[in-house]
């Protein structure tokens, strides 16, 4: 439920994404906290399916996508790369990946840089209120 939940809501954020202003040609899109289970890839592998999606119901050219994995350095990021491997099979256009591995307390990327910010079940581990 949760991540059938979590589906619509990035999807409906795609929507406003890919609608609201004209579609860049190169999106950068990351999950924070993204974990090492079964569940690593799957709210970027949804981001990416849903941007795919997108481009071919209004006969738009697809971007190139960047998908970054973040989560606290000493997860299994291993693991978490060999599944990345799946995304990186899409080649046209292109989906690159890349681990941002850090605390989301901190400076992760640069610069306005990324389009989208997915998370799931990872806030409630804040240890820190950020007003
Ligand atoms: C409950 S898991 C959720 C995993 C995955 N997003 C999911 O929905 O199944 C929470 C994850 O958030 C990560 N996390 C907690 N605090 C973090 C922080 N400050 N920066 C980055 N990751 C953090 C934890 O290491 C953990 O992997």
């Amino acid at each position: 439920a949760q991540q059938n939940r979590m589906k619509l809501l990035i999807e409906r954020a795609i929507i406003d994404l890919c609608s609201s202003t004209l579609l860049p040609d190169k999106m950068v899109i990351a999950d924070l906290g993204c974990s090492s289970g079964p569940n690593a890839l799957a709210l970027v592998s949804v981001a990416v399916e849903a941007i795919h999606g997108y481009c071919l119901q209004f006969q738009q050219p697809p971007p190139e996508l960047c998908v970054f994995l973040n989560d606290l350095p000493d997860n299994d990021f291993n693991t978490v790369v060999k599944s990345l491997v799946t995304l990186r099979r899409i080649n046209d256009p292109v989906v690159l990946t890349g681990v941002t591995p850090g605390s989301f307390y901190e400076r992760l990327f640069i610069s306005s840089s990324v389009h989208l910010v997915c998370s799931s079940s990872s806030l409630h581990w804040l240890s820190k209120v950020q007003v």
